[in-house]
């Protein structure tokens, strides 16, 4: 059945806006929390839709089951977002490359890019509403119901996160296929990179257009493999482009997040960018990263998910430390990475009242 997507000016307004407020640094009586990965595998509700026979890419793509995906973590927990379930590599397979996920396995992608002229097979210019036009139902679908609770995010991988599976084909321990693809051509790399770049940066800005109140770019794959000066050639530029661009395109009352993993040393320069927000791994330092960005960009993050598997107290005890180190404001409580398919929900309950607990305290002393 067609959704009809109703015009932003139409959309239910927002009654919990701490998270935007968060993110924007603007004072709020409580931290925000919301964990990366938090529809998904770790909750029964979601197994039992894929074992009644949906596969991965069809719960992306029918916007009803995104929905309803989508709202679950919401229904369960007091989490301060949503975010719209789809996954990064749906850009690939706008660009023509076929994405499979396999269970067990994770996402595989049969004909690689190896060379220079395998990006002929590329398709630089993908019509977005024709090819991902049902995240953009499902975002606008998911406002409707969601009905101002909370916010909703939208979400992109960053290019060089993309390339990586688009070049290694899928998962990969050491990354060594799209680290020599940049020695041997860098040219032919920056050529994939900058189209990638141009549908995240169209792609992103049609998720705003449809109800997304929120865009978080991940560059959760592959930049933390790279030296520094490749991550300074081959993937900051692009992530600060985007940034760049969607924020010309897009009003400043939208929060733009960067996350990017295993590359602590570029926290400052991710600061003079355009992202509103930066979010930690959780490895980076909460105090550290504070003094390199200054006051810039909030901060999101970084509990290690590991936590997540202690006693209620110990992930207490983790929750207040984590807040003592962020502060209450400028911030959102995040993991550092995402929910496993083991997590139990009562411990990731526990983290998120935890988070909306202890920093109401601590904002009423
Ligand atoms: O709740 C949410 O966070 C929204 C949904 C979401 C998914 N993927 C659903 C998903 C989001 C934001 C993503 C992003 C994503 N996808 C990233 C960046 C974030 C991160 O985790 O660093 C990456 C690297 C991917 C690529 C990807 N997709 C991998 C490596 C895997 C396999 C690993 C796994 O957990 O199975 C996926 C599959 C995937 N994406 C699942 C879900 C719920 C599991 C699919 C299943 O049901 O089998």
């Amino acid at each position: 059945t067609p959704i009809k997507r109703l015009p932003l000016d139409q959309l239910p307004r927002l009654k919990n806006d701490l998270l935007v407020r968060a993110y924007l640094g603007q004072k709020t009586e409580r931290v925000p929390v919301w964990c990366m990965r938090q529809a998904g595998r770790h909750l029964p509700e979601f197994r039992a839709l894929r074992e009644a026979g949906y596969d991965f890419f069809t719960m992306c793509q029918v916007p009803e089951l995104a929905v309803e995906v989508s709202l679950q973590p919401l229904r369960r927990y007091a989490t301060d977002a949503v975010i719209i379930f789809c996954d990064i590599l749906v850009v690939p397979q706008a660009m023509g490359m076929e994405v499979k996920m396999v269970s067990g396995v994770g996402p595989v992608l049969p004909q690689p890019l190896r060379t220079p002229e395998d990006l002929a097979r590329l398709n630089k210019k993908p019509d977005i509403e024709a090819t991902l036009g049902y995240l953009m139902d499902a975002l606008n679908l998911a406002r409707q119901e969601i009905n101002g609770q909370v916010p909703l995010i939208g979400f992109s991988g960053a290019p060089f996160t993309l390339f990586t599976y688009m070049v290694e084909g899928g998962g990969s321990r050491t990354k060594d296929k799209v680290k020599s693809f940049l020695y041997k051509y860098p040219q032919a790399a920056h050529e994939a990179l900058q189209a990638i770049t141009d549908v995240c940066v169209e792609y992103l800005i049609a998720q705003y257009q449809a109800g997304a109140q929120a865009l978080q770019i991940f560059e959760s794959v592959g930049a933390e493999y790279l030296t520094q000066d490749h991550f300074y050639e081959f993937a900051f530029p692009y992530l600060a482009q985007i940034a760049e661009r969607v924020r010309e395109a897009v009003p400043a009352t939208v929060p733009l997040v960067g996350f990017s993993k295993g590359t602590q040393y570029a926290y400052e320069k991710l600061s003079y960018t355009k992202y509103d927000c930066l979010s930690l791994d959780w490895q980076s330092d909460p105090t550290t990263v504070r003094e390199q960005v200054g006051g810039r960009v909030s901060l999101q993050g970084n509990l290690d998910s590991a936590a997540i598997y202690a006693a209620p107290e110990v992930i207490r005890e983790e929750v207040s430390k984590m807040l003592k180190k962020f502060g209450t404001q400028g911030y959102v409580a995040n993991l550092g990475h995402g929910c496993a398919p083991d997590f139990s929900p009562e411990n990731v309950d526990t983290f998120i009242k935890s988070v909306q607990q202890i920093s109401f305290e601590m904002n009423s002393v």
